[in-house]
């Protein structure tokens, strides 16, 4: 019964570096173009510090109320300072203050869109008849697998490229969130990894269209420079 199956996040893990496993050199390219490029670095840290904070701002806002409970706040200010972090880092590269506007940001349509539709994607594969807990678990663990995946390459990038930034923290504090995910599951019983496997599929989409959409800002930015 996919309800009392246990998950087991690093085997799921596995899975998902497997499928992922044809978009690893094309991430890293894109991250070194933009770490090597200055200002558009400070934009696309820009974007991730925006991203976490639309993470941040949906916890806050689906998991509010009596049921909030000590692991969601601390997922919920861990994202928070994933937002600050990044957004300190971009100010740092850009040296100046930046807010999220779209001339300070790379791909920032593409940015909000898979957001958006990785949650109606998911609260559509759920069904109405979800709560939000689960939708929130199963989001979560989504996100995660991508976070981890895609900052695990980001931190190699950096430090080949010998940058003082490092993501080491923010990196096992993902990787943390996804065996509470896992374990949250667990508790309230909803823990089916078929289904897991399905969202992750969706999202592999969607992570592509914004990979497509931050290759062509680079490449713009690169022209530009
Ligand atoms: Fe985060
Ligand atoms: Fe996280």
């Amino acid at each position: 019964m996919p309800s009392t199956t246990r998950l087991q996040p690093r085997a799921m893990r596995s899975e998902f570096e497997s499928a992922n496993a044809a978009l690893v050199g094309r991430a890293e390219v894109m991250l070194e173009r933009y770490v090597a490029l200055g200002a558009p670095h400070a934009r696309l840290l820009n974007t991730l510090s925006m991203l976490e904070h639309i993470g941040s701002r949906k916890i806050m806002a689906t998991q509010s109320g009596r049921g909030l409970d000590q692991p969601t706040l601390k997922h919920l200010a861990e994202e928070t300072r994933h937002a600050f972090f990044f957004k300190r880092h971009a100010e740092g590269v850009a040296r100046r203050s930046l807010d999220y506007s779209a001339e300070v940001l790379a791909a920032p349509a593409a940015a909000r869109m898979y957001f958006q539709r990785l949650d109606a994607g998911t609260a559509k594969a759920l069904g109405r008849t979800a709560n939000q807990r689960a939708a929130y678990l199963y989001m979560s663990m989504v996100v995660e697998f991508r976070a981890v995946w895609l900052y695990r390459i980001y931190h190699a990038v950096l430090e080949r490229s010998r940058s003082p930034l490092s993501l080491r923290g923010v990196l096992a504090e993902e990787e943390g969130h996804l065996e509470e995910m896992a374990g949250a599951l667990v508790t309230i019983g909803a823990s089916d990894p078929a289904l897991i496997e399905r969202l992750c599929g969706a999202e592999r989409k969607l992570f592509e269209r914004l990979l497509i959409a931050l290759e062509r800002s680079v490449e713009e930015f690169a022209l530009a420079a």
